[in-house]
């Protein structure tokens, strides 16, 4: 419409985007008075924006306004000024921060700014960067991802923290505000990308430990479905970020219906934590790179112990919650293995880099770790990879057999294990490449990475740092920009 209006008056476009339209809508509108032309543009234009605009005519000024998306504005103490959706991209350059508001007008002129709301001179809350520059750098790592995959056994020992007492098996009420209603039946998990993948691999949590119907959505496929509110049903919104624009999008659609709403979130000062009713954080820390690792396990995490919560209250045995708490406590020495023993992935990985596509191929509790694997193989080697349940390999997938397909299957000693056997004779059969992972030797399987036993509520932990190291190595021996993934973005905050 805006777009209609201004070519009508001769304006030119060379591009699609609505940056172009609000540059020549602000050439539209120019008073003289630049941080009056801005007022007119926000009282004019629709929709959510986060802008910074600057102008030849006012050298060494800008101005930054937002609606709905995220806008941190920062600045170190030489007054250099630095602006991001996210603060975590601030880290290392800023050391106060402060987070505008809706409908704020942030002028700045030289090393000055000020904010306005409605005309009026406000001062918002300054926050200092509490990211350290120990967590923003790489140590002795050779990628951040690496980094960040080796802080898991740490970040689940935090979550843990104050949280569950594992010596007398017992759970703090405190730390689970809001989830003492007992009068929820359904839970329904929303996020995108790898947050949508943990809320999948929760709903077999809550179903399995609390005996709590659950499904899990991609947000921004949910927002156009009908979504039926009531009572008994509490939503999750899944986010390391917090300021996922397809998330927000939903969570707005269900306050406006007053849906009881619970965030998962990492970014402690994020817009989901701000707009949902109760939520836990994940106390993964700064997790900066693309590849979301360490956010998933602490996503996982966070709602084991919120199905744990709500199951000693109204589901299974005593024996089996001590035996899920006393596996749980055993994780982070389970991953410190794996990463200890990380030369076997390297091996894998030297043997499997010359395929262009792969199967992931699991059943029950691996499958959402079949999701996350693939997503985070293709993320960072931007090799094809695909994932099936393995019962669906011969409902379409078998068509695609050849010896240049290798196919992995996590195959560890749980319900499914003899099934997953016949599986890989099937493939075999075929002559495909199977890379197993598992705490069993599989004979037929051509690779296996090896893992401890526990039982098979706690495989997806192990098994998903198992294949993060295996994208690693692969993206690595393929000289990729692990780091800094083509295309991708670590905060998507528009829609
Ligand atoms: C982007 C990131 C993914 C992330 C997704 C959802 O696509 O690259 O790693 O899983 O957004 O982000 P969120 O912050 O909501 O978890």
């Amino acid at each position: 419409m805006l777009k209609k209006e201004l070519e009508e008056k001769w304006y030119q476009f060379y591009g699609e985007t609505d940056s172009e339209v609000i540059a020549n809508l602000l050439d539209d509108l120019r008073t003289g008075d630049f941080a009056e032309t801005v007022d007119l543009l926000v009282n004019k234009i629709r929709g959510a924006y986060a802008l910074l605009i600057v102008s030849k005519r006012n050298p060494g000024e800008m101005m930054a306004v937002k609606l709905g998306s995220p806008l941190v504005f920062a600045y170190d103490t030489a007054n250099n000024f630095y602006f991001s959706s996210d603060k975590q991209a601030l880290s290392g350059y800023a050391d106060k921060l402060i987070y505008l508001d809706d409908g704020d007008i942030l002028h700045i002129k030289g090393k000055n700014y000020q904010i306005k709301a409605n005309w009026i001179h406000i001062s918002r809350k300054i926050e200092e960067m509490d990211i350290d520059s120990l967590e923003a750098s790489k140590g002795n790592y050779k990628h951040f991802m690496l980094k960040e995959i080796s802080e898991q056994p740490a970040i689940i020992k935090r979550i843990c923290k104050g949280r569950v007492n594992f010596v007398d098996k017992t759970m703090n009420a405190e730390a689970f505000h809001g989830m003492h209603d007992e009068h929820f039946k359904k839970i329904i998990f929303v996020g995108c990308g790898t947050s949508y993948n943990a809320g999948v691999l929760w709903t077999y949590f809550m179903e399995d430990l609390a005996g709590l119907e659950s499904s899990a959505f991609i947000a921004s496929e949910y927002e156009y479905q009908h979504i039926h509110v009531d009572d008994e049903t509490l939503f999750v919104f899944i986010s390391q970020s917090g300021e996922t624009a397809d998330s927000i999008s939903v969570l707005k659609l269900l306050k406006s219906r007053w849906a009881h709403t619970f965030w998962v979130v990492n970014v402690v000062w994020s817009t989901i934590s701000h707009l949902t009713d109760y939520g836990l954080f994940t106390r993964a820390g700064a997790e900066i790179w693309v590849a979301s690792t360490k956010a998933f396990t602490a996503q996982v995490t966070c709602v084991l112990l919120l199905a744990l919560f709500l199951w000693q209250k109204r589901w299974l045995s005593k024996a089996k919650y001590d035996k899920v708490l006393t596996e749980l406590e055993r994780i982070p020495a389970m991953i410190d293995d794996i990463l200890d023993s990380s030369e076997q992935i390297q091996h894998v990985a030297e043997k499997i880099v010359k395929y262009k596509d792969f199967f992931f191929l699991w059943r029950h509790f691996q499958v959402p770790v079949a999701r996350e694997s693939s997503l985070k193989f293709k993320e960072i080697t931007y090799l094809h990879s695909e994932f099936y349940p393995s019962g669906e390999l011969k409902h379409g997938p078998l068509a695609l057999v050849d010896e240049n397909y290798p196919t992995v299957l996590f195959t560890p000693n749980d319900l499914l294990f003899d099934k997953n056997i016949s599986s890989i004779q099937e493939i075999k059969a075929r002559k495909w490449i199977v890379v197993t992972v598992s705490d069993k030797e599989i004979a037929d399987a051509d690779y296996t990475i090896k893992i401890w036993t526990t039982i098979d509520e706690m495989y997806p932990f192990v098994t998903a740092v198992v294949w993060q190291l295996l994208s690693y190595y692969t993206a690595d021996l393929l000289g990729r920009e692990i780091d800094k993934p083509r295309n991708l973005a670590k905060s998507v905050t528009v829609k």
